[in-house]
């Protein structure tokens, strides 16, 4: 069991990061529970440390510089360290190319791009001065092909995977390692708030695509402990050998 880590789990108060949280928990880790929502970020502390013995929660938005640097400087007063910094605040979006506005590439882009180099930025000083970190960015098996609905979200998420890289090649020599973490489909929020979207541009709703893909799986659906496991397996000091990965799930 692991002990005494540190952990900084981004966009952690719904789906995939909260369950990466919880496990972590489970596994003896502090989490900081950042996010944008700040009724997630609390329900997400009821739910898996509900005295919050091993969570604080942060609310802020990764694409903006002060609010990255207020989470990092919350975890540093709190426990004094950053062992795993997880980047997995995100949302999709599905909309064919032509409809999509200057603003929504733009966002798209600051939440996934512009977040994971901030957070980077902001925790690696303190791994360097530790000999110690890892990062593990969520990015998605949609970053590596191409569809006619989701061109900015996986436009992005192919640039955050390239971050992750350089980011490996970068921090090696200051024992840092960073790797990602691809789902392909996990049921959470971000398909259920495209739910109108799904509609107008598919003819079928979330729930319906969800079980369309899942149809096309000869194994059963991928859950958010799936995801978390693999985190916590690249999150281990014993993983030093494994640097600038992407494990698809
Ligand atoms: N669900 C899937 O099938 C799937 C597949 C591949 C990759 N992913 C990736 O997994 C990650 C988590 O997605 P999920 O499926 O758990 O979705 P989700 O909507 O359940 O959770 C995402 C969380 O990120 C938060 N968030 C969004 N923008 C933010 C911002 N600017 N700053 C801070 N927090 C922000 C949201 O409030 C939300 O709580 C995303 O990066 C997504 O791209 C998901």
């Amino acid at each position: 069991m692991t002990t005494d880590r540190i952990a900084i789990v981004t966009g952690s108060g719904s789906g995939i990061g909260r369950g990466i949280a919880s496990h972590l928990i489970e596994l003896g880790y502090k989490v900081a529970i950042q996010d944008l929502n700040p009724e997630r970020v609390a329900e997400t502390i009821s739910l898996i440390d509900p005295q919050s013995k091993q969570t604080i929660g942060v609310v802020g938005d990764v694409s903006i510089p002060t609010d990255v640097a207020h989470c990092v400087n919350e975890v540093i007063a709190q426990w004094g360290r950053i062992d795993l910094l997880v980047n997995n605040a995100g949302y999709c979006q599905i909309k064919p190319i032509m409809d999509i506005s200057h603003e929504e590439i733009t966002r798209m882009f600051n939440v996934h791009v512009m977040g994971t180099f901030l957070f980077i930025q902001n925790c690696v000083p303190f791994m360097k001065q530790q000999k110690f970190g890892r990062i593990v960015n969520i990015v998605s098996a949609l970053g590596a092909g191409a569809s006619e609905f989701t061109s900015h979200y996986q436009a992005a998420k192919a640039a955050q995977h390239s971050i992750g890289k350089s980011a490996a090649i970068s921090f090696a020599k200051y024992g840092i390692t960073s790797n990602s973490v691809s789902p392909s489909t996990v049921e959470s929020n971000l398909f259920y708030e495209n739910d109108q979207n799904f509609l107008k541009h598919m003819g079928h709703g979330a729930k319906e695509e969800l079980a369309r893909r899942a149809s096309l799986k000869s194994t059963e659906a991928v859950t958010t402990m799936d995801i978390a496991r693999a985190v916590a397996f690249l999150a281990e000091s014993t993983s030093n050998q494994i640097n600038g990965q992407v494990l698809g799930i």
